[in-house]
């Protein structure tokens, strides 16, 4: 358990290996038959998508089978076993077809060096950000885009963005001069979408994020407007080592899903600290069952703390400090779980 709060602490950068030890400190032991059992099933699924895809048969078929039989596999399997089976499916020879499509490519190379940037994220928003890479893709790699962009977990953080967006403008209708602070930002897309940005009506929409590379490509961006592009971390906000004053609205899209819950906690307390009285404090955590998360730990190399409704609920639970109100709620497709926290 150690090394995996070590690794999921806020300080250190997020990769699948800091996720797969997650897994492995979950106490399970690995029997000789449960492995067995997984391979020879695994071997039997890749071998079909291989099939399929020799065959030429239609791509969002094989896709759709892919998806869901490796779901089926992991669903049935121990944590401990579930990371054997992932690092045998990321070697098979069927990856070669899979890593056609830009968005698995990019997610499974990690070109920053750790999983979830933002520039994968443009690839879900579909952002004319990385139109070039798309055109160039394969026929066969756009097909299998056009279904990793719409699987559940996109369609969910497309709707995040919107959502994210309409709350700022919310905000920005109840508090003149709002304040508003993303924490890993990452490309801040939803900004392109506020009214309220667009209008003027804020104060200022501080975006932090540990990868400067994000930082700079929000502040180039958004020159000449309200928003002020921060480099700094979870550490840098636990740690107190930046001033970043006090919000009417907090929120942190595409973190929570790589920390530990006792660093969630801390952070979620952090943050109601900075808010002005009155002040809402969002996060946002991907749900556990969305029925990709197979492939995604599979072929994008990209395994994220899944989060049950109760998993959020006990974060909450956890936080010292006054709360006026809170919501629990999840987006229309139930892929992500939305707490709103209210001081
Ligand atoms: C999945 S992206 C989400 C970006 C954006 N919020 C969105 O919804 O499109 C995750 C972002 O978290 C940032 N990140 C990861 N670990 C972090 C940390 N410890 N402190 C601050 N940012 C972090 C990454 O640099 C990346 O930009």
């Amino acid at each position: 358990m150690k090394q995996f709060q070590t690794a999921l602490d806020g300080y250190s950068l997020v990769t699948a290996q800091s996720i797969s030890e997650h897994a492995r400190s979950s106490g399970n032991i690995l029997t000789t038959d449960q492995i067995k059992e997984g391979e020879a099933e695994l071997a039997l699924i890749l071998s079909l998508t291989q099939q399929g895809f020799e065959a030429n048969a239609a791509v969002p078929g094989i896709m759709k089978a892919l998806t869901e039989r490796l779901q089926a596999l992991m669903n049935k399997s121990t944590p401990l076993v579930w990371t054997h089976l992932a690092s045998i499916a990321q070697a098979h020879p069927v990856s070669s077809y899979l890593l056609q499509d830009p968005l698995t490519r990019w997610s499974f190379e990690k070109p920053r060096g750790y999983s979830g940037d933002a520039y994968l994220l443009d690839f879900i928003y579909e952002h004319p950000a990385v139109a070039a890479q798309v055109k160039a893709a394969s026929p066969l790699g756009s097909e299998i885009y056009n279904f990793t962009r719409s699987a559940p977990s996109a369609v969910a953080v497309r709707e995040r963005r919107d959502l994210l967006a309409a709350h700022v403008d919310a905000v920005a209708g109840e508090n003149d001069n709002a304040e508003i602070l993303a924490i890993a930002a990452g490309h801040l897309r939803e900004a392109e979408r506020s009214q309220a940005l667009q209008s003027g009506k804020l104060k200022r929409w501080v975006a932090l994020d540990q990868d400067p590379i994000s930082v700079g490509t929000v502040s180039s961006a958004f020159h000449g407007s309200c928003v002020e592009a921060v480099n700094g971390s979870v550490r840098t906000i636990l740690g107190r080592a930046q001033k970043l004053g006090t919000f009417d609205f907090i929120y942190a899209a595409g973190l929570y899903d790589y920390l530990a819950e006792s660093v969630a906690v801390r952070l979620t307390e952090r943050c109601l600290q900075m808010l002005k009285p009155g002040g809402k404090f969002l996060l946002a955590n991907f749900a556990k069952d969305i029925g990709v998360e197979g492939y995604m730990e599979t072929f994008m190399n990209w395994p994220l703390i899944w989060r049950t409704d109760e998993d959020v609920q006990s974060i909450i639970d956890k936080v010292r400090h006054h709360l006026a109100d809170i919501s629990v709620t999840r987006g229309e497709n139930g892929g992500v779980i939305y707490a709103v926290l209210t001081v």
